[in-house]
């Protein structure tokens, strides 16, 4: 078993794996369980969950999973969300698709996170988008009361800038430790916008959502995809390796420590990008897919 463990204040693994699409894998919940002791064998023992993750039924699909072997617990690292209400069928309560970051959303939603996720504790809960209303004061004596209690160990936010991010951090005594942010190369913004500078200079982990854009940075046919791909192949040749790990050591290769979620149920996929850790990239390379990315030539 091979850990690699982020080099950052954040308590996770070197890359993590995404259960949004876990509903789609259509897995027994023995076979679940079997995905995940393979991502541990991997080293890959950071899992991203949401609440609302397939209509809020993704965390109990994990959960499920997790009961068959509760001692794999100790052996990983949860991060879990909260923040978006999305009215679903078996959410009644739920009219509108908006954000909530009143106490007693948070709160009930860690409570039904932890229920269905069948574990008393979450490693790392995230705010999963800013909200205009969210009352940071209140969002930070909710966090430290939930942090009291034991029920959540780190916070930190997905889809911030720089400055929500710093609004939070401000009345919070705990280090917020991650930003969620969505990085490929095909998703340049946050390379651009501040975010990842905010969080190298803070020593924030950004987690990056849709690494391979969802699967487009392989299957689109736009100009800018097909300028990407042609510059991933070349490189992937040079090395011997696939276009899947350029694309993760490129996001690697990141001063900010990035540390990519993957969505796919494929263990295949994930053993190429666990042994892409291993894959440097030179500079050159590195901005030869910022190039094919951005459709001109640096400044
Ligand atoms: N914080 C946020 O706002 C936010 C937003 C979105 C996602 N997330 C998190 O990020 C995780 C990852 O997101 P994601 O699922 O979009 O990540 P992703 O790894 O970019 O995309 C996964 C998708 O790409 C496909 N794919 C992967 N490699 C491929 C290849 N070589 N050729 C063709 N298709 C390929 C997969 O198909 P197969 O299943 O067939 O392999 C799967 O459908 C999620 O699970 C979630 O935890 C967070």
């Amino acid at each position: 078993m091979r850990h690699q463990y982020h080099p950052l204040g954040f308590e996770g693994s070197r890359i993590a794996q995404g259960f949004w699409r876990c509903l789609e894998w259509q897995m027994s919940p023995a076979q679940r369980l079997g995905f995940i002791e393979a991502c541990l064998a991997l080293g890959v023992t950071t899992f991203d969950h949401a609440d609302i993750y397939g209509k809020y039924q993704c965390e109990a699909l994990f959960g499920e999973a997790l009961a068959l072997k509760p001692a794999l617990r100790d052996k990983m690292e949860i991060v879990t969300k909260c923040g978006v209400r999305m009215p679903a069928e078996h959410r009644p309560d739920i009219a509108l698709h908006r954000y909530d970051y009143r106490s007693k959303h948070i709160i009930d939603s860690v409570d039904a996170s932890l229920a269905a996720l069948q574990c008393d504790y979450i490693d790392t809960l995230l705010l999963h988008r800013p909200s205009p209303l969210m009352d940071a004061d209140e969002v930070a004596q909710t966090l430290d009361y939930l942090f009291t209690l034991g029920k959540v160990k780190h916070f930190g936010v997905s889809n911030f800038t720089a400055s929500q991010f710093d609004l939070l951090q401000s009345r919070l005594d705990a280090p917020l430790v991650v930003n969620q942010l969505e990085l490929s190369p095909l998703a340049l913004q946050h390379f651009l916008d501040g975010t990842l500078d905010h969080a190298q200079q803070h020593a924030v982990t950004p987690m990056a959502w849709s690494p391979f854009a969802g699967g487009a940075l392989f299957t689109g046919t736009d100009e800018k995809t097909v300028r990407v791909q042609a510059v991933l192949k070349t490189i992937a040749q040079a090395h011997g390796v696939s276009q899947d790990q350029v694309a993760i050591a490129w996001l690697l290769r990141h001063p900010s420590g990035i540390c990519p979620v993957l969505g796919s149920g494929n263990i295949e996929r994930l053993e190429r990008a666990a042994d892409a850790t291993r894959l440097l990239l030179s500079d050159d390379d590195w901005f030869r897919i910022w190039i094919a990315s951005q459709g001109q030539p640096v400044p």
